[in-house]
Order: C-alpha cells, then sequence, then structure tokens
C-alpha cells in the first residue's frame, strides 16, 4: 500500500520513463553509500512470525546497548540488485534466492527469518520506494541491503528475544576501484576466512569483520584482495574476501565446491549455469593451489563483484599471470550475465522478476 502511494508520488505519469532520475553525476558512482529515500523495517520477537512490514524514511536505528547483534554479533545480510531496463521499467535478479539464503542463515543463527514472499515483496516495495535511485541504464544497479538482525537485549550468551528486518538501499557501480580493469590476488596462508563445522557458508555479518585485516595489508602491498585457503590442509582454494573464485582451463571452468566453508554465491550459481548452458565443462570441487600454475584465466564473481577478471595471484612469492579482457571467457560470461540482468538478451532462465 505504501509503496504505490510513494511509486505515484516518484512517477506521476507512466511506469515507462526515467527521467525523473535523481539528480546527480550517474558517472561517479563506485561501491560505497548514498543514502536514498526509504528503508523498510518489519520486527518480531523470537516466538513470532515477521508479520507487517513498513517503509520509513532513510535514517538511523535506534538500538539497544545490549542488542545480540552488537554483543554477540547475531546478525546476516544479503546483497541483491535492481536494474533498469532501457524501457525504463526495473528488473530483480533471483531475489527468491537471496530469501533462501536468508532462511537457511537464519536457521543457522538461531533467528526467525521473513518469508519468501515477505522478503520479495519487501525488496519490491524498498525498489519502488527508492525508483529515482535506480541508475538509468548502463550506469550501475540500485543495490539492496537486507539485513536480519537480533536487536532485543541479551546479556548472557543466548538468543536475542527480538529481531528486525531491515532493507537499505544505495546506487552502485564498479565495486573494486580498479574498475573493469584485471584484479591482483594475494594468497595470504597466515589468515583464513573460515572453518570446517563454522558458518563460512551463511551470509552472517561476523565473516566479514576478520577478514578486514589480511584484506587491508594485502591493500597496503598493492594487491587488488586476498584469495583465501582452506584453514585444515591450508592448500585448497576457497574464495576471495567478498567474492567467489573460478578457474578457467580449456574448455573446463573450475569453482571451489561450496561444502560448508564456502559462500554459495548467487552470481556463482548464475556463471556455472551459463557456463554449462554455452558448452564449458563446469567442476565444482576441491581446487588445490597448484592448479593456479596452469589456468589459463581466473575470474572472481559476486552480487557486488558481478563477473571480475584476475590477472595475477601471488603465492609464497611467485605471481602467476592470466589471460584478461576481450575474447576470454570471463568477458563473455560477464556480458551474457549482465545482458540477461540489464534486460537486454533474453531470460531464457526465467532469473529476472519485473516490478
Ligand atoms: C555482495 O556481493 O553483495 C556482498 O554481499 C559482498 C559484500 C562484502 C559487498
Amino acid at each position: 500500500q505504501a509503496a504505490s502511494s510513494l511509486q505515484e508520488m516518484f512517477e506521476p505519469s507512466s511506469s515507462s520513463v526515467y527521467e525523473e532520475n535523481a539528480d546527480i553525476n550517474w558517472d561517479e558512482l563506485g561501491f560505497s553509500l548514498r543514502p536514498t529515500d526509504y528503508m523498510y523495517t518489519m520486527k518480531c520477537s523470537k516466538d513470532e512470525n515477521f508479520s507487517q512490514g513498513e517503509l520509513n524514511r532513510y535514517g538511523n536505528i535506534e538500538l539497544s546497548p545490549s542488542s545480540g547483534v552488537l554483543n554477540y554479533g547475531q546478525g546476516l545480510f544479503e546483497g541483491l540488485k535492481a536494474y533498469r531496463r532501457v524501457d525504463g521499467s526495473i528488473l530483480l535478479f533471483r531475489p527468491e534466492e537471496n530469501a533462501q539464503r536468508m532462511k537457511m542463515g537464519a536457521e543457522r543463527m538461531c533467528m526467525p527469518s521473513p518469508s519468501i514472499n515477505q522478503f520479495v515483496n519487501a525488496v519490491k516495495e524498498t525498489v519502488l520506494a527508492n525508483k529515482r535511485w535506480v541508475p538509468p541504464p548502463g550506469k550501475g544497479s540500485l543495490y539492496l541491503r537486507p539485513l536480519l538482525i537480533g536487536t532485543g537485549p541479551v546479556l548472557g550468551l543466548a538468543p536475542s528475544p527480538d529481531y528486525t528486518f531491515l532493507i537499505y538501499a544505495s546506487p552502485v557501480a564498479n565495486y573494486f576501484k580498479e574498475g573493469f580493469a584485471p584484479l591482483s590476488l594475494l594468497i595470504d596462508n597466515e589468515f583464513h576466512r573460515s572453518t570446517p563445522g563454522g558458518t563460512g557458508h551463511v551470509k552472517t555479518i561476523s565473516n566479514y569483520a576478520p577478514v578486514l585485516k589480511p584484506q587491508s595489508q594485502a591493500k597496503n602491498r598493492g594487491f587488488s584482495d586476498v584469495l583465501y585457503l582452506d584453514s585444515v590442509q591450508k592448500k585448497y582454494l576457497e574464495e576471495v574476501s567478498s567474492c567467489n573464485i573460478f578457474l578457467v582451463k580449456g574448455n573446463t571452468i573450475l569453482s571451489p565446491a561450496t561444502q560448508g566453508t564456502i559462500l554459495a554465491g548467487i552470481t556463482r550459481k548464475s556463471i556455472i549455469d551459463l557456463a554449462r548452458d554455452i558448452g564449458y565443462q563446469v567442476e565444482e570441487r576441491q581446487i588445490p593451489v597448484e592448479e593456479l600454475i596452469d589456468a589459463d584465466e581466473v575470474f572472481c564473481t559476486g552480487t557486488a563483484v558481478v563477473v571480475a577478471p584476475v590477472g595475477s595471484v601471488e603465492y609464497q612469492g611467485k605471481r602467476f599471470e592470466y589471460n584478461t579482457g576481450a575474447g576470454t571467457v570471463s568477458q563473455k560470461l560477464y556480458s551474457t550475465l549482465t545482458g540477461i540482468q540489464t534486460g537486454l538478451l533474453e531470460d531464457k532462465m526465467g532469473w529476472t522478476v519485473e516490478i
């Protein structure tokens, strides 16, 4: 209800125009927060289900100092994007996948979660309320950040008594400052991202602060980011701080199997399907670090990152270099994926949702 009146407010004439976009320089977008107009909030206590959410002006939220999220990191986040089509309409990419992943993560983190429908509808309402912030075609996307956090007070270690599901939005373009330039990754075997039996496979907020130190050390040495190895044998590729990793060897594309320690990325899953669809053989398995030696290409995938070519990986002082740029497999997959996401290519997979 609220969303449709907001939609009328922003778009009095027709749903197929986008001239009323916010008045900002769309060419200057990177991946930093640009606050938008509205955020979505829905609350419940631990023995209830989420029921009724609402849109409010974007702004700070009030939180108990003893909330579960602040004290014990009881929280999950998601990331998904809305794209502007050339006719002005707006597409979401696989929002029900994010809803499902949040549900699975909430189960692991002892939290109630919104239903798939509640999640997807909340995303739609948030996009419509912030419609003027969906960049014009070719200029980026509106990044949606759903959060599920324990907001009720706890002192002893226990699940929070109350929870908040929240979505805010920010227009974004390229994630890495490199833009479309190839990334340089460092394998750092001192730090590990995840451990068997832990939470590496769920999108909990507590997986991300621990990578800040290795990431900033790598950046200080001129690398784009860190590629982590498994924490037990310290030899298998896992993922990069904010994205999944792929190798290309001839007609075969490889990605570490998501067995508990690796985030099952939605872009990762989509790239695997697209690669198979255009004739590549895809293997999801354990990949020893030595396999980097004879890879033709390496690339990263993620919602924020999309598909980013890796130009080099350094491991134990040795630097391996890879094909990047025009004609590469990653370039082909990038064009196909973004073509579908922005409505330029036919969506044979049925992944996009028009709002
Ligand atoms: C995303 O790709 O949406 C993520 O959640 C990664 C985040 C660290 C930016």
